[in-house]
């Protein structure tokens, strides 16, 4: 069986703030879009993996990692890892920037 990828154009790069979180929907996946300071973008699952499931395009960005709004676990943005001494893991989505364009693969 092959798999296809989708390429969703999901956000105008210029427009996004950093630091900010977007919530966007792509078929059943919730995800949380940020921009940080180095400019970079990551896309992670909208919901921290703790019980409670905080909502993380609520959350406070710095660097590369987002504090969850619920209990302040630190999630990685890059790779989607909950850090010590929490632990758990979000699904990380890929991202695409090509000119303005920001672009989700799944
Ligand atoms: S809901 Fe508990 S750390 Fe996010």
């Amino acid at each position: 069986m092959i798999l296809t990828k989708t390429r969703t154009l999901v956000a105008n790069y210029s427009n996004l703030q950093v630091k900010a979180g977007y919530s966007v929907k792509i078929d059943d996946n919730e995800i949380a879009l940020f921009k940080v300071s180095n400019g970079n973008v990551f896309a992670i699952e909208n919901r921290s993996p703790h019980p409670k499931g905080g909502v993380l395009t609520e959350g406070l960005v710095s660097g590369e990692f987002v504090f969850c709004p619920v209990y302040d676990w630190k999630i990685s943005l890059a790779d989607g890892k909950v850090q010590a001494p929490d632990e758990g893991k979000v699904k990380t989505y890929q991202v695409e920037v090509e000119g303005n364009n920001v672009y989700i693969i799944i």
